[in-house]
């Protein structure tokens, strides 16, 4: 397979967010290559809890080399229980026929998408695991717990975000993603105003609609949470996490601007 992406020298690309004696929490971020405009850059979470691996979301098929080689650094990957998909994009899976050559890892995805994520080049899929509606909790050996928790319609119909109890740091899948102009992308957000640049029109026309943006930001907020890390753009940390949840909670988006997305249409 060909690598065609290249790391962005500017940038850092991965930091533990969170770390004691039985738990670690590493965020990987690949970029696309100056210059070209082929690919949205994409964050992947690790965590690693007693010697065991849980990888989230693994990626497209162009980043599998490097992340694998970036993952490799902190853990040997047959030591990996589960690979999450918190939906069924390409940018989130498409790299996942590669993944499961690479490690003995059972793949969580959304019952809906059981029978799609073989188009990828999947040909085996006993190691897929759907997931319901409800979502799961999974167990850790240290007793904690990962929540895949309900995110249906935002903006994928079968959609989950990754809550780790240890860290408190929620894996928000695209709900939270910024696009950065090349060059310009920070690791924090820091300016929420400013910031907003950055992710506001992804998730007016990505996302489903007011009421299913209220009903999850409201669930996602009774959970203590340091950190919101997304699949693409920057972290939410600290009073950003509030200002985020209470922004997506009032925002309109999808099926709000039915009218004005079939304004022009010519049919
Ligand atoms: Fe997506
Ligand atoms: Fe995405």
């Amino acid at each position: 397979m060909q690598d065609t992406i290249t790391k962005t020298p500017k940038l850092e690309d991965s930091r533990i967010l969170y770390e004691d004696d039985e738990h670690q929490y590493i965020w990987f971020g690949w970029e696309e290559e100056e210059g070209t405009e082929s690919f949205v850059q994409t964050n992947q979470c690790l965590i690693l809890n007693h010697d065991q691996g849980y990888f989230f979301d693994p990626g497209g098929t162009y980043v599998f080399h490097h992340v694998l080689e970036n993952i490799a650094r902190y853990v040997n990957p047959r030591q990996l229980r589960y690979i999450i998909a918190t939906h069924q994009d390409p940018d989130v899976c498409s790299s996942i026929p590669y993944w499961m050559k690479a490690t003995d890892a059972e793949l969580l995805i959304s019952r809906l998408w059981l029978h799609f994520v073989s188009h990828f080049g999947l040909e085996d899929v006993s190691r897929v695991l759907p997931v319901p509606d409800g979502g799961v909790r999974i167990k850790l050996n240290s007793g904690d717990e990962l929540l895949m928790i309900p995110a249906h319609f935002l903006h994928s119909e079968g959609n989950f975000c990754i809550y780790d109890s240890r860290s408190q740091i929620l894996f928000s899948g695209d709900i939270g993603a910024a696009i950065f102009p090349h060059g310009e992308r920070y690791l924090f957000v820091e300016d929420f105003q400013q910031h907003l640049h950055y992710c506001a029109g992804f998730h007016k026309r990505y996302m489903h609609s007011n009421r299913l943006c209220r009903m999850w930001a409201e669930r996602v907020a009774k959970l203590p949470i340091r950190m919101i890390v997304p699949q693409h753009g920057a972290i939410y940390a600290g009073e950003q996490v509030g200002q985020f949840l209470s922004w997506f909670r009032d925002l309109k988006c999808g099926g709000d601007y039915a009218e004005q997305i079939y304004a022009n249409e010519r049919f």
